[in-house]
């Protein structure tokens, strides 16, 4: 299977697992979690699936879903009031100990309010997310206040960590989250701990999301190149 096939199928896979009808469901961003906001639309359609209301994680999500007739509300929506049943998002790295890296594609705020609030948290990934440690195929994103960038690039280098302004492609100077922040990619020389490094990053001033997520979730899917989806 090519890597988009895999996608695909595990995306699918989250949807048919866990998607009932009546759900609030978060909508997850990033090109694994965009299959499974396709095969909702798909049994949305098809009637297989009724009274789905879905929140999305990013303007990615919210174009996905209204391009495919699913309806979007706001976290603060009456109908949604700050927490939903389930989200099926992606993930950058995922460790033997099922924590997590998020935030490749930007969508690290919502997607982290969104996971927090979700009585399930499905993370669908292929093989190749599997990491020994976190941060060694990805740096850690880190979206902060736009007047807070040398201060809290001090504070994290404090804690042993490199950052760097993510840059926008197709557009002068940095990458503008959905939320009108930037971002800054975070690189750790030396080994550290997910549950106290995402506790620390998160009480730096100006800080407003970061990338850890070591709150585990609930199930990861795994696709492999052989076309099987594993939990893990
Ligand atoms: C976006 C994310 C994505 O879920 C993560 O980057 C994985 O994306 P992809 O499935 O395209 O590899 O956290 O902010």
């Amino acid at each position: 299977m090519d890597a988009d096939e895999i996608k695909r199928t595990v995306g699918f896979h989250a949807v048919e697992r866990h998607v009932r009808s009546g759900m609030r469901v978060g909508m997850g961003t990033g090109t694994t979690a965009i299959w499974a906001i396709r095969r909702i639309g798909h049994l949305i359609d098809s009637g297989a699936l009724t009274d789905i209301v879905g929140v999305a994680t990013s303007f990615q999500a919210q174009f996905e879903c209204e391009r495919l007739g699913i309806p979007v509300r706001s976290m603060n929506d009456p109908a949604i009031d700050g927490s939903l049943d389930l989200v099926i998002d992606g993930a950058d790295e995922v460790d033997p100990k099922r924590y997590l890296t998020k935030g490749g594609g930007g969508a690290l705020l919502l997607e982290k309010v969104i996971a927090y609030a979700s009585g399930t948290v499905v993370i669908i990934v292929d093989e190749q997310k599997l990491v020994p440690r976190l941060g060694v195929s990805f740096p850690i994103p880190v979206e902060i206040a736009v007047e807070a960038r040398r201060s809290v690039q001090k504070r994290i280098a404090a804690l042993g960590g490199a950052s760097d302004l993510r840059l926008a492609e197709r557009k002068m100077g940095p990458v503008i989250t959905d939320n009108g922040n930037p971002i800054l990619d975070v690189t750790f020389t030396d080994e550290f701990d997910p549950v106290a490094m995402e506790r620390d990053l998160d009480s730096i001033p100006g800080v407003l999301a970061n990338g850890l997520f070591a709150s585990t979730p609930s199930t990861i899917y795994v696709g492999r190149q052989d076309g099987s989806v594993t939990a893990f």
